[in-house]
């Protein structure tokens, strides 16, 4: 896309890491995504019983290490006697569930991450310790926050106007575009269209369309001039992307 005379290409996220050649939310997703040449890597964040911050998606841990607790129920120490890498493949079974404060350290300068704040309601103090660890580690420019909830995100720049927010929307409606504590919009690809683009963007929000993984719709999310495309597949999403038009 031609933006403003100067080539702008879309930038790619790996949906919790390249998670369709490692399992999701682990440093081995992660390493993947780098080796990818992905522009960012998506990650969820929960807080353990302790009040670690460590990534993991579902509700509960069924799904990835075969216990139906939560994350939540948990202390750090104990989580990790779980393997959260095996249930995907033998060659993974060593995964433990990384800390955000392990997956910045490594990422620092390396990939950009895209942290999605999962809700566990509004008492929780998972945004502000979200917020330290990405001063602590000095990588505003290099994260983006993003949520469903959309007083995470006010939060978040209450504390540091420097860190951008993204909303995590499922349908496009709502006056969301206006709001000074939003820098983007995270949206679901279907609902996507060329009218949407362009009015987030008249309203300096950039769009990010989730998960994009068939061929024709990261072509369609190409040719609507999407920021970024959060796949599942960044090597196939580079592919489209860098692809020179007859
Ligand atoms: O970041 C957007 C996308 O990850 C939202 O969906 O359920 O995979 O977290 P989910
Ligand atoms: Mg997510």
């Amino acid at each position: 896309a031609i933006a403003g005379g100067i080539l702008s290409t879309v930038q790619i996220t790996a949906h919790r890491g390249s998670s369709k050649e490692a399992p999701e939310n682990t440093m081995a997703a992660i390493k993947q995504a780098v080796a990818d040449l992905s522009d960012y890597a998506e990650i969820d964040v929960q807080e353990t019983k302790d009040g670690v911050v460590v990534l993991g998606h579902d509700s509960t841990l069924r799904r990835v290490a075969g216990v139906n607790r939560t994350i939540g129920s948990y202390t750090f120490e104990e989580l990790q006697a779980l393997d959260v890498g095996g249930w995907f493949s033998e060659d993974f079974k060593e995964e433990k569930i990384p800390t955000l404060e392990e997956v910045m350290e490594y990422c620092k300068g390396k990939i950009n991450l895209n942290i999605e704040i999962k809700g566990a309601g509004d008492d929780s103090l998972l945004p502000e310790k979200v917020a330290l660890l990405i001063d602590k580690y000095q990588m505003a420019e290099q994260c983006v926050v993003t949520s469903s909830r959309f007083t995470y995100l006010s939060r978040i720049k209450k504390l540091d106007e420097k860190i951008r927010t993204g909303y995590i929307v499922s349908a496009a409606y709502g006056n969301y575009y206006s709001s000074d504590d939003i820098d983007l919009i995270s949206l679901q690809s279907s609902f996507v269209t060329e009218r949407l683009v362009e009015a987030a963007h008249q309203k300096g929000k950039a769009v990010h369309a989730w998960t994009v993984n068939s061929k024709s719709e990261m072509e369609r999310m190409k040719m609507l001039s999407v920021d970024n495309i959060i796949t599942d597949y960044p090597v196939l999403a580079r592919e489209i992307i860098y692809r020179e038009e007859a």
